[in-house]
């Protein structure tokens, strides 16, 4: 049986994991739900989730996905597998950990195409002239054109769409160290330069101006602290945003070491997503609306969608600098190098399902999972609406639900004493067993409220709503979780009659 690959080098897996981690997430849908869920009072259950639930859960997966690897197995189908002798129960629970992730990128690899695309027209200087107009709407207009007759979808956003299937597919295909590795080795270096230049160049329009918006953000803000819309958004996007509850994360960590330190590869990723997001990712977007459009212009931007501020006031504000096709430029650039490094670890749990429990050679299992991804985004570009139901049922109610799966059975169901010695195993600091305790016992509480108050606040709106797009949209979602149940049960027979690692 062929070996598992693992990453070449401790430098070479924290940039993966650090480019799983930080995407789209952090430089677009952060300050989108920061300006809309009110600055500081976003930033308070933002840093309670993110310590109660982001960093404890982001070392389980790395312990797990360490212990799984080490028996041949990366999907989150063969990980509840491998801790269970592989009952069916623990596979079929598994496959919407290879669901979730797959559901993701049918829409996240369409938005990334726009800003290969968006990178392109910069460099071309075919992004609309800036209008001289102090009123946000009139100065946006253009922009807010070109955005809609760009994702009408246009044949060019098609022709982007298929150049950006083809990238991760020839990465996917090198594998995990001569494509992944070496992806994330250049781009993660080279987003952190953009990043901080752009933070710079933000936060210094117009005399310093953008400070301002700095300022809203990490002004504490306690007056909505009993709103549950706050904590829900908040904690969604400590999920988005680290990756959690989707699986992809284990599944980086599937190819490790035996003897690696996830404890260290675990603090490390988070803390440099947390670099990405709440320094560079807060120092850009809203800095910049900030200084152009002034402070009320801002939650009003955002309140029109996700890509507002992002792909129409970002460029309103670069283009009306010196410089302006080059700024433009890396700004979207820097936004396909954080999709990119996560789109490859959103695909990588579906490829290491078919590699691991199917037993297809390595071609095949990439060739198949991105045909399956390509129907996806192509339903993602032409049928409105379908990215938001994709993104209300995986990008935000499943990853809080697997969240919850994970802990009952990684740590209920397999054992606190089991989790623990795992956890304390080859690292550089014993965790002692009291903080598995407290964690096992708070953040299932938490989890259950945010599932809760989804249930009250936000089910009932979606429920409601169901033209033929969503229809569609439903349908397949639950093809999706149907077939990749059907493929843990039936891998099950070949992996208990093939060779074992
Ligand atoms: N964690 C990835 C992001 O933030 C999915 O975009």
């Amino acid at each position: 049986m062929k070996k598992r690959e693992i990453w070449a080098s401790r430098v070479g897996l924290i940039f993966a994991a650090a480019g799983n981690a930080v995407g789209l997430g952090n430089l677009l849908r952060f300050p989108s739900k920061v300006a809309l869920y009110g600055g500081g009072a976003f930033m308070v259950p933002y840093f309670v989730a993110l310590f109660l639930l982001g960093i404890p859960l982001m070392i389980l997966e790395w312990v797990i996905g360490r212990y799984a690897g080490a028996r041949g197995h990366g999907s989150m189908t063969g990980i509840m597998g491998s801790l269970f002798h592989h009952a069916n129960w623990a596979r079929v629970l598994g496959s919407l950990g290879v669901a979730i992730p797959f559901l993701i990128v049918c829409y996240y690899i369409y938005i990334e195409s726009w800003t290969l695309g968006f990178a392109f027209f910069s460099l071309l200087g075919q992004i609309p002239e800036p209008v001289a107009s102090s009123d946000p709407k009139t100065a946006m207009t253009p922009y807010v054109e070109f955005f809609k007759s760009y994702t009408a979808p246009s044949p060019v956003a098609i022709f982007f769409l298929l150049v950006t299937l083809l990238i991760n597919w020839y990465i996917l295909q090198r594998g995990v160290v001569k494509g992944i590795e070496f992806t994330a080795k250049l781009g993660i270096p080279a987003l952190l330069l953009m990043g901080i230049f752009l933070a710079v160049v933000s936060l210094s329009i117009r005399g310093g101006k953008g400070f301002e918006g700095l300022l809203y953000i990490y002004t504490p803000d306690f007056s909505r602290i009993w709103d549950p819309h706050v904590w829900l958004e908040a904690s969604g996007q400590i999920f988005f945003t680290l990756s959690l509850g989707m699986g992809a994360i284990a599944t980086y960590a599937s190819y490790v070491k035996a003897r690696e330190d996830v404890l260290k590869a675990g603090l490390w990723t988070a803390g440099i997503n947390e670099f990405v997001e709440v320094v560079i990712g807060a120092s850009i977007a809203i800095p910049a609306a900030f200084a152009m459009f002034g402070a009320l212009a801002v939650p009003e931007l955002a309140k029109e969608g996700t890509f507002r501020l992002g792909f129409m006031s970002m460029p309103a504000v670069l283009m009306a600098l010196p410089f302006d096709w080059l700024l433009s430029a890396l700004w979207f650039l820097l936004l396909f190098i954080a999709a990119l490094t996560s789109s490859l670890a959103l695909i990588q749990p579906l490829i290491s399902l078919f590699e691991d429990e199917m037993r297809w050679k390595h071609s095949k299992a990439v060739n198949v999972s991105m045909l399956m991804v390509s129907v996806g985004a192509f339903l993602s570009a032409f049928l409105p609406g379908f990215i938001d139901e994709l993104d209300f049922w995986a990008g935000t109610f499943m990853l809080v639900f697997f969240a919850l799966v994970e802990i009952i059975v990684f740590v209920w169901i397999f054992g606190v004493h089991k989790f623990h010695h795992e956890l304390t195993r080859d690292v550089f600091m014993k965790v002692p067993k009291g903080f598995v305790y407290f964690f096992a016992i708070t953040s299932p509480i938490f989890l259950v409220a945010l599932l809760y108050q989804w249930g009250v606040l936000q089910l009932p709106k979606v429920v409601a709503s169901a033209d033929s797009t969503v229809v569609i949209a439903r349908l397949f979602i639950l093809s999706t979780l149907v077939f990749l149940a059907f493929v843990a049960v039936d891998s099950r027979r070949r992996y208990l009659s093939g060779p074992h690692l």
